[in-house]
């Protein structure tokens, strides 16, 4: 077998957005109408479980009937020619319904939840995650270990878990593709960071980003467009 080309692909809220999936810091600031600490924080979840589960139910039950665009399409397409791991930061599933079959998510997964409580003092593993499809979670719902259940998502004040592998990721790419994300949220703002010297690094994102890195190479473009002429680009490349 021939060697292929690894990709890394980090996407944030913008690749939804043609979906109809709305980003985090588009309308002033707020998420669906909310204050994302409000709704995606650790003191918030203590505050109010309550508001959290119905926050992420309807997220569920709005994402039931999204559907991937031809960004996400695009995405999968590129395991045609190249060895690709989508890095996303989205808990959205386009991805997977895609097709793409290498996906990490760094912030967490909408369609799952996991008890409050790991067992192991806050911590948890893989096997206590449940799948809960685009169903509702209610306060008095219990995870088998007696805790209440709560979103598999990476709260503001919580760590990241899946870093690491990211970064793995990243170092071992040959190219980089960032897609529609404002990188403004840490651990994965600072992921191209990990690109080799050498690697190129594109951005995919209709507004300006602030970027640090002179190497990063921005297609001003939406997602779905953008994907259109990355893939040309590569091609007209020999990539
Ligand atoms: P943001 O809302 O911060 O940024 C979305 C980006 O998408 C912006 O740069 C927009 O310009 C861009 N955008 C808008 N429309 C687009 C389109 N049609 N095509 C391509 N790009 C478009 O969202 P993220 O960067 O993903 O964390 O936010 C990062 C994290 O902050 C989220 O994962 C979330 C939030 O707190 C958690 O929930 C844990």
């Amino acid at each position: 077998m021939t060697h292929r080309k690894k990709i890394v692909v980090l996407t944030g809220a913008g690749v939804s957005v043609e979906s109809g999936l709305s980003t985090f810091r588009g309308q002033g600031g707020l998420w669906e109408g909310h204050d994302p600490q409000e709704v995606a924080s650790i003191e918030g979840w203590r505050r109010n479980r309550a508001l959290v589960l119905q926050f992420y139910n309807e997220r569920r039950a709005q994402l039931e009937h999204a559907r991937p665009n031809a960004a996400h399409l695009a995405i999968a397409a590129l395991e045609d020619r190249y060895d690709v791991t989508v890095v996303t930061q989205n808990v959205d599933n386009l991805h997977e319904r895609a097709g793409s079959t290498r996906v990490l998510h760094l912030h967490g997964e909408l369609t799952k939840v996991r008890p409050e409580d790991g067992i192991y003092d806050r911590t948890f593993s893989e096997e206590e995650v449940i799948d809960v499809g685009f169903g509702a979670v209610e306060p008095g719902d219990l995870a088998p270990n007696g805790s209440q259940l709560r979103p598999h998502i990476v709260f503001f004040g919580e760590a990241v878990p899946k870093i690491e592998r990211a970064i793995d990721c990243v170092q071992a790419a040959d190219l980089m593709l960032i897609v529609g994300t404002s990188l403004a949220v840490y651990p994965a703002a600072g992921l191209y960071r990990y690109a080799r010297a050498g690697v190129p690094v594109y951005l995919i994102d209709p507004e300006e980003v602030a970027l640090y890195d002179k190497r990063i190479v921005q297609i001003r473009d939406v997602a779905t467009r953008g994907m259109a002429r990355f893939t040309d680009m590569l091609r007209e490349k020999g990539f």
